[in-house]
């Protein structure tokens, strides 16, 4: 069984470079059938989910290739509007292919998605926006049909500021008819790189970073060549990778503007940071301080994907953590593992209480989905001894070669 193996245990020391970003990738590949012509994008990161995507888009007619790092596809001419059920159910990413499937071809077939088990991830919030955009929706055994003969522009507001939701409205409304104004819109980063590669083939986008969107629909787009920004859930990983683990870490290509609620945490727990143009420089020799109470939250808050990192960097801090979990209900899958290397935590509902101890100690360990299994590797590269993770197809769901970067810090770990 395939298997990461991990001597922990000792500082990291050394640079990495942080790979593109997935959450802007997912939406921006989803984005580009919209297009009947040919996009270029840069940086897009090599990770499963990026490739069960490019997979289903060749299913739907688009050529794909890679040209060196460039990713090239042309979406001259699509010939189905179904997504792949084999790929549509490894990934929750595949709904957002609802908008702009529907915005290109007027009717689109997603089986029910799949995706990280981190809780029960309904999408009434998607289907409704996109029913006020002019969709009508068929539940049918193994999928959901679509159609939307003419989408047209709307008033509307989110219940939630859904990250995916918010990217499905955007995904229809730039091909809609007339203007779209979305109230209560996620704010996530990757939201308004979407936009901006929308507004680089032609679309008509405003409000970016901000809750409210203004979207002018176009009839048509054209060619555009994109770079990908770098990822902030992976640069945060290592963040507090090197915070338990101790080390002297320097991470390039890092969006800065973007971390900055991890920062204010990283800075509580009293590991040393300098920062300069994408730079950032950790420094840390291990047993951070503790954090009285952390809610997740969405962004600008403290992000859900780094709660599991953060878990495990707590479970070797100096007093007692508290963390609370208010975006996905099933999020702390990892304790029971943590807890087999040594860690001390209690959960009651959304709540983890993370009574800090001096040591971890290496066991075998299996990753459940990707940012819990991250949290692992962390927690093995903190621990004395070998930790095996096995299910390592998780983790590469979202970290390009998380091997090579681990390495790349001296720490001593093959996969089989
Ligand atoms: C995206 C990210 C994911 C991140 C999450 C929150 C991608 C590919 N994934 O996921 O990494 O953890 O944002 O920052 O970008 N909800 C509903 N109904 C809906 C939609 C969502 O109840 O129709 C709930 C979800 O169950 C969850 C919460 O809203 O509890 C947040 O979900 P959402 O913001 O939609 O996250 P995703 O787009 O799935």
């Amino acid at each position: 069984m395939e298997y990461l193996e991990i001597e922990g245990g000792n500082p990291l020391c050394g640079e990495v470079r942080i790979q593109g970003s997935k959450n802007a990738a997912l939406p921006i590949l989803s984005a580009v059938i919209l297009h009947r012509g040919t996009t270029i994008l840069r940086n897009c990161p090599k990770i499963i989910d990026v490739l069960y995507m490019l997979e289903i888009l060749k299913g739907f007619g688009c050529l794909v290739s890679w040209e060196g790092e460039a990713l090239v596809i042309d979406a001259s001419s699509l010939k189905d509007c179904r997504v792949a059920e084999c790929y549509g159910r490894q990934m929750r990413s595949s709904i957002m292919l609802l908008g702009s499937l529907l915005g290109r071809m007027r009717e689109a077939f997603v089986s029910y998605p799949g995706g990280c088990v981190i809780g029960a991830r309904p999408i009434d919030i998607h289907l409704e926006a996109l029913e006020k955009l002019g969709a009508a929706f068929l539940e049918e055994p193994c999928g959901l049909r679509a159609v939307c003969e003419k989408p047209a522009g709307i008033a509307l507001r989110l219940p939630f500021p859904s990250v995916g939701a918010t990217e499905n409205v955007i995904l229809l409304a730039a091909a809609a008819e007339g203007t779209t104004v979305l109230e209560n819109a996620a704010r996530e980063p990757e939201i308004g790189e979407l936009c901006r590669f929308l507004n680089s083939m032609g679309a008509k986008i405003r409000g970016t970073g901000t809750n409210r969107l203004v979207i002018d629909g176009v009839k048509e787009f054209h060619d555009t060549e994109f770079t990908i920004m770098p990822d902030r859930i992976v640069a945060g990983t290592y963040m507090l990778m090197t915070a338990a683990a101790g080390g002297d870490v320097l991470l390039r290509e890092v969006p800065l503007e973007q971390l900055g609620s991890v920062r204010d945490v990283l800075e509580q727990m009293g590991i040393k940071q300098e920062a300069g143009e994408g730079m950032l420089r950790i420094q840390s020799k291990g047993h951070p301080k503790s954090i009285p109470k952390l809610m997740t939250r969405p962004y600008p808050g403290f992000p859900t994907d780094l709660q599991s990192p953060l878990l495990a960097a707590l479970s070797l801090a100096k007093g007692t953590s508290i963390i609370e979990e208010t975006i996905f209900e099933a999020r702390f899958k990892i304790v029971e593992e943590l807890c087999r290397m040594g860690a001390e935590i209690r959960v009651e509902g959304q709540t983890a209480e993370i009574r800090g101890v001096k040591g971890l100690r290496g066991a075998e360990l299996t990753a459940r989905e990707l940012r819990g299994g991250a949290a692992l590797v962390l927690a093995a590269a903190a621990a004395e001894g070998i930790s095996r993770i096995y299910q390592y197809h998780y983790i590469a769901r979202g970290y390009e070669n998380i091997i090579r970067d681990l390495q790349s810090l001296g720490s001593v770990v093959k996969s089989t």
